[in-house]
Protein backbone atom coordinates (compact mmCIF):
# COMPACT_ATOMS: atom_id res chain seq x y z
CA UNK A 1 0.00 0.00 0.00
CA UNK A 2 1.37 3.87 -0.96
CA UNK A 3 1.41 6.67 0.97
CA UNK A 4 1.05 10.45 -1.14
CA UNK A 5 3.71 12.36 1.39
CA UNK A 6 5.99 13.66 -1.04
CA UNK A 7 7.15 13.76 -4.59
CA UNK A 8 10.27 12.20 -3.19
CA UNK A 9 8.67 8.73 -3.08
CA UNK A 10 6.87 8.55 -6.63
CA UNK A 11 9.19 7.83 -10.20
CA UNK A 12 8.54 10.02 -13.00
CA UNK A 13 6.59 7.17 -14.60
CA UNK A 14 4.14 7.54 -11.63
CA UNK A 15 3.55 10.77 -11.51
CA UNK A 16 2.98 10.80 -15.41
CA UNK A 17 0.36 8.13 -14.59
CA UNK A 18 -1.37 10.12 -12.07
CA UNK A 19 -2.07 13.30 -14.25
CA UNK A 20 -3.01 10.97 -16.98
CA UNK A 21 -5.62 10.08 -14.37
CA UNK A 22 -6.34 13.50 -13.75
CA UNK A 23 -6.48 14.96 -17.42
CA UNK A 24 -8.78 11.88 -18.46
CA UNK A 25 -11.52 12.55 -15.34
CA UNK A 26 -10.99 16.14 -16.53
CA UNK A 27 -12.19 15.45 -19.73
CA UNK A 28 -15.16 13.44 -18.57
CA UNK A 29 -16.05 16.02 -16.06
CA UNK A 30 -16.19 18.36 -18.88
CA UNK A 31 -18.47 16.80 -20.79
CA UNK A 32 -20.46 15.77 -18.20
CA UNK A 33 -19.64 12.25 -17.58
CA UNK A 34 -19.06 11.07 -14.13
CA UNK A 35 -17.05 7.66 -12.85
CA UNK A 36 -18.15 5.97 -9.95
CA UNK A 37 -14.29 4.52 -9.39
CA UNK A 38 -14.31 5.39 -5.75
CA UNK A 39 -18.04 4.42 -5.27
CA UNK A 40 -18.63 4.26 -2.07
CA UNK A 41 -15.91 4.70 -0.43
CA UNK A 42 -15.24 7.86 2.53
CA UNK A 43 -12.23 9.92 2.88
CA UNK A 44 -10.93 11.30 5.97
CA UNK A 45 -9.85 15.52 5.85
CA UNK A 46 -7.88 16.05 8.79
CA UNK A 47 -7.40 20.02 8.82
CA UNK A 48 -5.23 21.24 11.46
CA UNK A 49 -4.61 24.58 9.36
CA UNK A 50 -6.59 26.73 7.26
CA UNK A 51 -7.78 26.18 3.56
CA UNK A 52 -9.90 26.78 1.02
CA UNK A 53 -8.75 25.05 -2.50
CA UNK A 54 -7.56 22.10 -0.73
CA UNK A 55 -10.80 21.70 1.50
CA UNK A 56 -13.29 22.13 -1.00
CA UNK A 57 -11.29 20.26 -4.43
CA UNK A 58 -10.95 17.20 -1.99
CA UNK A 59 -14.49 17.15 -0.64
CA UNK A 60 -15.82 17.82 -4.42
CA UNK A 61 -13.63 15.33 -6.07
CA UNK A 62 -14.38 12.66 -3.75
CA UNK A 63 -18.22 13.11 -4.42
CA UNK A 64 -18.09 13.27 -8.45
CA UNK A 65 -16.08 9.75 -7.89
CA UNK A 66 -19.24 8.14 -6.60
CA UNK A 67 -17.90 8.37 -2.47
CA UNK A 68 -17.87 11.18 -0.01
CA UNK A 69 -15.86 13.10 2.56
CA UNK A 70 -15.54 13.78 6.03
CA UNK A 71 -14.19 16.94 7.09
CA UNK A 72 -12.56 16.78 10.62
CA UNK A 73 -11.50 19.90 11.79
CA UNK A 74 -8.57 19.48 14.53
CA UNK A 75 -10.74 21.68 16.54
CA UNK A 76 -13.58 19.73 16.72
CA UNK A 77 -12.16 16.04 16.97
CA UNK A 78 -10.28 14.86 19.78
CA UNK A 79 -7.05 15.51 18.14
CA UNK A 80 -7.04 18.60 19.23
CA UNK A 81 -7.47 17.66 22.64
CA UNK A 82 -4.47 16.05 22.80
CA UNK A 83 -5.40 12.54 21.63
CA UNK A 84 -2.40 10.77 20.39
CA UNK A 85 -1.87 10.28 16.26
CA UNK A 86 -1.15 6.80 16.49
CA UNK A 87 -4.26 6.48 17.80
CA UNK A 88 -6.57 8.37 15.65
CA UNK A 89 -4.78 7.17 12.87
CA UNK A 90 -5.52 3.39 14.14
CA UNK A 91 -8.66 4.34 14.81
CA UNK A 92 -9.66 6.05 11.39
CA UNK A 93 -8.32 3.69 9.32
CA UNK A 94 -11.12 0.89 10.51
CA UNK A 95 -13.70 3.71 9.69
CA UNK A 96 -12.52 4.94 6.35
CA UNK A 97 -10.75 4.29 3.25
CA UNK A 98 -8.19 7.34 2.53
CA UNK A 99 -7.17 9.85 4.76
CA UNK A 100 -5.71 13.18 3.72
CA UNK A 101 -4.08 15.15 6.29
CA UNK A 102 -3.15 19.46 6.69
CA UNK A 103 -0.85 19.67 9.31
CA UNK A 104 2.67 21.77 10.45
CA UNK A 105 5.56 18.99 11.43
CA UNK A 106 6.10 16.77 8.38
CA UNK A 107 7.06 14.76 11.43
CA UNK A 108 3.08 14.31 12.35
CA UNK A 109 2.16 12.66 8.64
CA UNK A 110 4.92 10.47 8.87
CA UNK A 111 3.29 9.24 11.89
CA UNK A 112 -0.12 8.99 11.08
CA UNK A 113 1.26 7.25 7.92
CA UNK A 114 3.49 4.44 10.08
CA UNK A 115 0.10 3.69 12.03
CA UNK A 116 -2.19 3.53 9.01
CA UNK A 117 -3.34 0.31 7.26
CA UNK A 118 -5.08 2.55 4.85
CA UNK A 119 -3.61 5.83 2.09
CA UNK A 120 -2.73 8.79 3.74
CA UNK A 121 -2.53 11.84 1.78
CA UNK A 122 -0.27 14.93 2.41
CA UNK A 123 -2.20 18.44 2.12
CA UNK A 124 0.17 20.44 3.07
CA UNK A 125 2.91 20.11 5.96
CA UNK A 126 5.05 22.64 7.28
CA UNK A 127 7.94 20.80 4.87
CA UNK A 128 6.01 19.93 1.90
CA UNK A 129 3.07 20.39 -0.22
CA UNK A 130 2.94 17.32 -2.74
CA UNK A 131 -0.74 18.25 -4.15
CA UNK A 132 -0.27 21.47 -5.40
CA UNK A 133 2.62 20.97 -7.45
CA UNK A 134 0.49 18.07 -9.44
CA UNK A 135 -1.86 20.77 -9.97
CA UNK A 136 1.48 23.19 -10.72
CA UNK A 137 2.80 20.55 -13.39
CA UNK A 138 -0.84 19.41 -15.05
CA UNK A 139 -1.47 22.95 -15.14
CA UNK A 140 2.39 23.22 -17.17
CA UNK A 141 1.55 20.28 -19.60
CA UNK A 142 -1.66 22.24 -20.37
CA UNK A 143 0.57 25.48 -21.19
CA UNK A 144 2.92 23.15 -23.06
CA UNK A 145 5.31 24.06 -20.32
CA UNK A 146 6.34 20.72 -19.51
CA UNK A 147 9.07 20.10 -22.15
CA UNK A 148 12.15 20.70 -20.81
CA UNK A 149 11.08 24.14 -18.84
CA UNK A 150 12.95 26.54 -16.97
CA UNK A 151 11.02 27.35 -13.85
CA UNK A 152 11.92 30.20 -11.48
CA UNK A 153 10.51 30.26 -8.01
CA UNK A 154 11.14 33.73 -6.39
CA UNK A 155 10.85 33.65 -2.44
CA UNK A 156 10.35 31.79 0.65
CA UNK A 157 12.97 28.65 0.70
CA UNK A 158 9.20 26.77 2.26
CA UNK A 159 6.75 23.91 1.29
CA UNK A 160 6.27 25.21 -2.02
CA UNK A 161 9.85 25.73 -2.74
CA UNK A 162 10.76 21.99 -1.36
CA UNK A 163 7.78 20.82 -3.30
CA UNK A 164 9.16 22.40 -6.51
CA UNK A 165 12.57 20.76 -5.66
CA UNK A 166 11.13 17.54 -5.71
CA UNK A 167 9.03 17.78 -8.85
CA UNK A 168 11.87 19.21 -11.09
CA UNK A 169 14.21 16.68 -9.40
CA UNK A 170 11.90 14.00 -10.52
CA UNK A 171 10.74 15.44 -13.91
CA UNK A 172 14.08 16.36 -15.11
CA UNK A 173 13.75 19.87 -15.48
CA UNK A 174 15.62 23.08 -14.72
CA UNK A 175 14.47 24.77 -11.43
CA UNK A 176 16.37 28.23 -10.23
CA UNK A 177 14.84 29.33 -6.45
CA UNK A 178 16.30 32.48 -5.54
CA UNK A 179 15.38 33.29 -1.64
CA UNK A 180 16.90 36.09 0.60
CA UNK A 181 19.52 34.99 3.04
CA UNK A 182 18.36 33.31 5.98
CA UNK A 183 15.52 32.39 4.26
CA UNK A 184 16.45 29.45 1.57
CA UNK A 185 15.55 25.95 0.85
CA UNK A 186 16.62 22.82 3.96
CA UNK A 187 19.83 21.89 2.77
CA UNK A 188 18.70 18.65 3.98
CA UNK A 189 15.49 18.61 0.98
CA UNK A 190 18.21 20.25 -1.31
CA UNK A 191 20.78 17.28 -1.14
CA UNK A 192 18.06 14.91 -1.30
CA UNK A 193 16.37 16.80 -4.60
CA UNK A 194 20.44 16.46 -5.71
CA UNK A 195 20.27 13.24 -5.23
CA UNK A 196 17.40 12.44 -7.52
CA UNK A 197 18.94 15.22 -10.15
CA UNK A 198 21.72 12.81 -10.97
CA UNK A 199 19.19 10.58 -12.53
CA UNK A 200 16.91 13.01 -13.82
CA UNK A 201 19.16 15.09 -15.50
CA UNK A 202 17.16 18.11 -13.33
CA UNK A 203 19.53 21.35 -13.26
CA UNK A 204 18.39 22.61 -9.51
CA UNK A 205 20.34 26.30 -9.22
CA UNK A 206 19.58 27.90 -5.57
CA UNK A 207 20.66 31.53 -5.51
CA UNK A 208 20.14 34.86 -3.37
CA UNK A 209 19.77 36.67 -6.95
CA UNK A 210 16.09 37.15 -8.48
CA UNK A 211 16.97 39.06 -11.45
CA UNK A 212 19.49 36.54 -12.56
CA UNK A 213 17.35 33.85 -11.82
CA UNK A 214 14.37 35.14 -13.80
CA UNK A 215 16.67 35.46 -17.07
CA UNK A 216 15.11 33.55 -20.00
CA UNK A 217 12.02 31.63 -17.84
CA UNK A 218 9.27 29.87 -19.39
CA UNK A 219 7.54 29.87 -15.79
CA UNK A 220 7.52 32.11 -13.01
CA UNK A 221 6.10 31.40 -9.40
CA UNK A 222 5.88 32.32 -6.09
CA UNK A 223 4.50 31.85 -2.74
CA UNK A 224 2.98 33.82 0.27
CA UNK A 225 6.01 35.40 2.61
CA UNK A 226 4.78 34.19 5.81
CA UNK A 227 3.37 30.89 5.60
CA UNK A 228 0.11 29.37 8.15
CA UNK A 229 1.76 29.52 11.16
CA UNK A 230 4.57 32.44 10.87
CA UNK A 231 2.10 34.92 11.58
CA UNK A 232 3.90 36.52 13.86
CA UNK A 233 7.00 37.02 11.12
CA UNK A 234 5.12 39.37 9.10
CA UNK A 235 6.67 42.46 9.49
CA UNK A 236 10.48 40.92 9.76
CA UNK A 237 9.76 38.99 6.37
CA UNK A 238 8.33 41.70 4.33
CA UNK A 239 11.37 43.80 5.82
CA UNK A 240 14.40 40.79 4.32
CA UNK A 241 11.76 40.19 0.92
CA UNK A 242 11.95 43.14 -0.13
CA UNK A 243 13.27 43.42 -3.82
CA UNK A 244 11.29 39.93 -4.45
CA UNK A 245 8.14 40.75 -5.43
CA UNK A 246 7.31 39.49 -8.87
CA UNK A 247 6.40 42.74 -10.53
CA UNK A 248 5.62 43.71 -14.34
CA UNK A 249 9.66 44.06 -15.26
CA UNK A 250 10.34 40.79 -13.34
CA UNK A 251 8.32 39.34 -15.58
CA UNK A 252 10.30 41.41 -18.69
CA UNK A 253 13.18 39.09 -17.98
CA UNK A 254 11.75 36.13 -18.81
CA UNK A 255 10.70 34.53 -21.84
CA UNK A 256 8.17 36.54 -23.63
CA UNK A 257 5.65 33.71 -23.43
CA UNK A 258 6.37 32.75 -19.74
CA UNK A 259 3.72 32.16 -17.70
CA UNK A 260 2.74 32.70 -14.06
CA UNK A 261 1.90 30.41 -11.36
CA UNK A 262 0.87 30.99 -7.57
CA UNK A 263 -0.51 28.12 -5.37
CA UNK A 264 -3.34 31.06 -3.58
CA UNK A 265 -3.90 32.72 -1.89
CA UNK A 266 -1.70 35.66 -2.75
CA UNK A 267 -1.03 38.59 -1.32
CA UNK A 268 -1.14 41.72 -3.88
CA UNK A 269 1.56 43.97 -3.69
CA UNK A 270 4.47 41.88 -1.55
CA UNK A 271 5.47 38.48 -3.03
CA UNK A 272 3.54 39.75 -6.73
CA UNK A 273 1.97 43.11 -8.13
CA UNK A 274 -1.99 42.89 -8.70
CA UNK A 275 -0.31 43.55 -12.48
CA UNK A 276 0.90 40.11 -12.59
CA UNK A 277 -2.03 38.39 -10.89
CA UNK A 278 -4.35 39.89 -13.33
CA UNK A 279 -2.10 39.79 -16.67
CA UNK A 280 -3.00 37.30 -19.34
CA UNK A 281 0.61 35.86 -18.38
CA UNK A 282 -0.79 34.37 -14.85
CA UNK A 283 -2.70 31.04 -14.87
CA UNK A 284 -3.56 30.83 -11.51
CA UNK A 285 -7.21 30.03 -11.73
CA UNK A 286 -6.40 27.50 -14.18
CA UNK A 287 -3.73 26.02 -11.51
CA UNK A 288 -6.61 26.54 -8.45
CA UNK A 289 -9.11 24.69 -10.69
CA UNK A 290 -6.26 21.66 -11.21
CA UNK A 291 -6.30 20.88 -7.77
CA UNK A 292 -9.18 19.33 -8.38
CA UNK A 293 -8.47 16.89 -11.01
CA UNK A 294 -5.12 16.07 -9.75
CA UNK A 295 -6.25 15.12 -6.55
CA UNK A 296 -8.76 13.23 -7.90
CA UNK A 297 -5.96 11.78 -9.70
CA UNK A 298 -3.95 11.10 -6.69
CA UNK A 299 -7.40 9.25 -5.00
CA UNK A 300 -7.75 7.03 -7.65
CA UNK A 301 -4.38 6.67 -8.22
CA UNK A 302 -3.58 5.03 -4.45
CA UNK A 303 -6.84 3.18 -4.54
CA UNK A 304 -5.66 1.04 -8.10
CA UNK A 305 -2.58 0.43 -6.58
CA UNK A 306 -3.27 0.03 -2.88
N1 LIG B 1 -3.09 26.33 -2.38
C1 LIG B 1 -3.73 25.83 -1.31
O1 LIG B 1 -3.36 24.78 -0.78
O2 LIG B 1 -4.81 26.54 -0.92
P1 LIG B 1 -5.67 26.35 0.44
O3 LIG B 1 -4.76 26.73 1.57
O4 LIG B 1 -6.82 27.27 0.27
O5 LIG B 1 -6.07 24.92 0.54
N1 LIG C 1 3.37 28.24 2.03
C1 LIG C 1 1.97 28.43 2.26
C2 LIG C 1 1.16 27.68 1.25
C3 LIG C 1 -0.33 27.85 1.38
C4 LIG C 1 -1.12 27.04 0.40
C5 LIG C 1 1.62 27.99 3.68
O1 LIG C 1 2.14 26.95 4.12
O2 LIG C 1 0.86 28.68 4.35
Amino acid sequence: MRHFLTLADFSKQEILEILDIAKSLKKDLKAGKYSNLLERKTLGMIFEKNSTRTRVSFETGIYQLGGQGIFLSSNETQLGRGEPIKDTSRVLSSMVDLIMMRTHEHARLEEFAHYSSIPVINGLSDSFHPMQLLADYLTMQECQKDKNPIVTYVGDGNNMAHSWLMLAAKMGFELRIASPKNYEVSPDIYQKAREFAKISGAKLIVTNNPQEALANADVVTTDTWASMGQENEKEARKKAFKGYCITKDSMQLAKPDCIFLHCLPAYREQEVSEEVLESSQSKIFLEAENRLHAQKGVMVWLHQNR
